[in-house]
C-alpha cells in the first residue's frame, strides 16, 4: 500500500469537483501524496491509505454514481481511514448553517454502507446554465417515482 490519500468525488456542474480540489491541495500542504479523481474513474482503492469521497446533492441525495462507489468499494473502504462530505446549496443560503443537522442526515445511507471517520457539509453554487435542460426534472423525478 502507497502512502497516498485518494480525494474521489462526484459532480454534475463543477463545485464538488472545486471542493475536492481544496480538500486535495491542502492534504499535499500537509505533505501527504494526494491523487483527486472524479469517482467513475476509479477502478481500485486498494492502494490508497485512506480516501475522502464526496458528491454533489440532487434531490436532498448524493448522486447515484456516488452511491455506487460507495457500494462497489464498501470492504475496502471498511478496512481504512474513509470521511465523506457533500456539496449543496442549502448551506448557501442566507441562514442556511442553521440547517447543518438536517443537510448531515443527507449522508445517512453512507453511514448505513460504510462509517465514515469524519465527514465534511459544504456549501455549492449553482449555474443554472450548467444544469442540463430537462435532465434534471427526469432525474428527480425518477427518484421520486421509481
Ligand atoms: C437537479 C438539482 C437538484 C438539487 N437538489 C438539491 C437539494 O435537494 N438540496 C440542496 O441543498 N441543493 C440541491 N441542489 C444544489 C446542488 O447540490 C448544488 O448546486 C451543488 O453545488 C452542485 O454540485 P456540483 O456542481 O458538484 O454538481 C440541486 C441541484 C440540482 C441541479
Amino acid at each position: 500500500m502507497s502512502n497516498k490519500i485518494l480525494v474521489a468525488y462526484a459532480s454534475r456542474t463543477g463545485s464538488t469537483e472545486g471542493v475536492a480540489q481544496a480538500i486535495g491541495k491542502v492534504l499535499v500542504e500537509c505533505g501527504t501524496e494526494v491523487d483527486v479523481c472524479e469517482m467513475q474513474a476509479v477502478k481500485d482503492i486498494t492502494p490508497y491509505q485512506a480516501v475522502v469521497a464526496g458528491s454533489g446533492i440532487q434531490g436532498q441525495q448524493w448522486l447515484p454514481e456516488a452511491m455506487q462507489f460507495i457500494r462497489t468499494h464498501k470492504a475496502a473502504l471498511a478496512s481504512k481511514p474513509f470521511a465523506a462530505f457533500l456539496v449543496c446549496m442549502t448551506l448557501a443560503m442566507r441562514n442556511g448553517e442553521k440547517y447543518r443537522t438536517h443537510v448531515a442526515e443527507w449522508l445517512a445511507p453512507v453511514r448505513v454502507l460504510v462509517r465514515p471517520i469524519s465527514e465534511g457539509l459544504f456549501a455549492g453554487a449553482l449555474d443554472i446554465s450548467q444544469v442540463p435542460s430537462g435532465s434534471h426534472l427526469s432525474h428527480a423525478e425518477g427518484r421520486r417515482c421509481y
